[in-house]
């Protein structure tokens, strides 16, 4: 399974995604800046990924001390709004050094990073064994996923990918259908590239391809990440999802989130509350460098909210939600 990153200590190494399919191109990273930077333009990117990479970048900072853990902890958590995990990770690795000698905070950080990378990976298998037990036996099931929720978004099999990695391995997978996903293309330059890697029968197709597809009675359940869910289960996630969403909708398709924990905010009452990023124009009027349009006014969001009401089923490592069930009112903890 290819990795989004990986650890020789003291470098963090990051695979830089904006490079995929072509090149696989490795940023080593020494310092929480150098880890917020690769979050920043997506060299790292997908929300436990995100959240694992800034619970090394705190790890790499706390060597310094603790006032450099503080000052590194804030720019993580701005380097990307809507992943909630991001804020999350970085919280849970200031707690546990929160009592410690300085001494002592370099090697706690760190295993407390390690730990949150391997917890998100025994999440990721979690969620593939329940997943897929919601698609019935005796038949092949052809789904359509968005954006890349696989390996190199999560640092395990992946969310939404390691559902559909399941389905193939248990001779349940006809096909999976993948949005490109524009403006950045992580559905064609990664979603892609690991199902290909994979092995796994999957057919590319433009964003604006799907509707039709579903008419054609081609798709037979959607299944996509989250980078935020609130505890109304309201969720947010790539751009496009919401459209994907009503299209499910309309036509009668069964549309699943796969998401861990980590994901979930249990301090946002509704999806209303989640910090939608907007990202500069040049992502919509160019690609890699290339025009793509006039320089006329742009309005890139890299991210929507689906209200519950049009999910029918949000995947986690320990159960299953249905958002049409009572919604969540505890913390995290409680769920
Ligand atoms: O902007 P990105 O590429 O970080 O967006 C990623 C997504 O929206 C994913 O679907 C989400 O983070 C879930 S990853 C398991």
């Amino acid at each position: 399974m290819i990795s989004p990153f990986s650890f020789d200590d003291p470098v963090f190494t990051v695979l830089d995604q904006r490079e995929l399919p072509e090149n696989e191109v490795s940023i080593p990273c020494t310092s929480a800046d150098m880890v917020a930077d690769a979050i920043r333009t997506l060299a790292v990117r997908g929300a436990p990924a995100i959240g694992i990479a800034a619970a090394f970048g705190c790890a790499l900072a706390a060597r310094s001390g603790r006032g450099e853990l503080e000052r590194a902890s804030r720019i993580l958590v701005e380097s990307r709004p809507t992943a909630v995990n991001l804020a999350w990770a970085v919280k849970r690795v200031n707690d546990a050094v929160k009592d410690l000698p300085e001494t002592e905070l370099y090697s706690r950080a760190l295993h407390e990073a390690r730990m949150i990378w391997e917890e998100e990976k025994a999440a990721n298998e979690a969620m593939a064994n329940l997943g897929s037990g919601l698609f019935p036996e005796g038949k092949k099931h052809t789904v359509l996923t968005h954006c890349n929720a696989g390996s190199l978004a999560t640092g395990g099999i992946g969310t939404a990918l390691g559902v559909i990695r399941m389905l193939h391995a248990r001779g349940k997978l006809e096909r999976v259908y993948m949005d490109e996903t524009r403006p950045l293309l992580q559905g064609s330059r990664i979603t892609a590239y690991e199902m290909k890697r994979s092995g796994i029968p999957c057919t590319l197709i433009t964003d604006n391809m799907a509707g039709w597809l579903m008419r054609l009675r081609k798709i037979d359940a959607v299944i996509v990440g989250a980078d935020r869910i609130a505890r109304n289960l309201d969720a947010a996630n790539k751009i496009g999802t919401y459209s994907l969403a009503v299209l499910a909708k309309a036509h009668s398709i069964p549309f699943y989130i796969a998401a861990p924990l980590s994901t979930f905010d249990p301090d946002i009452e509704s999806g209303e509350e989640i910090p939608i990023e907007e990202r500069d124009a040049c992502e919509v009027r160019s690609f890699r460098g290339k025009p793509c349009a006039p320089d006329v006014e742009v309005f890139n969001p890299a991210f929507d909210m689906t209200g519950h009401e049009l999910i029918t089923a949000i995947i986690t490592e320990r159960q299953v939600f249905y958002p049409g069930e009572a919604s969540i009112h505890s913390g995290k903890a409680g769920l």
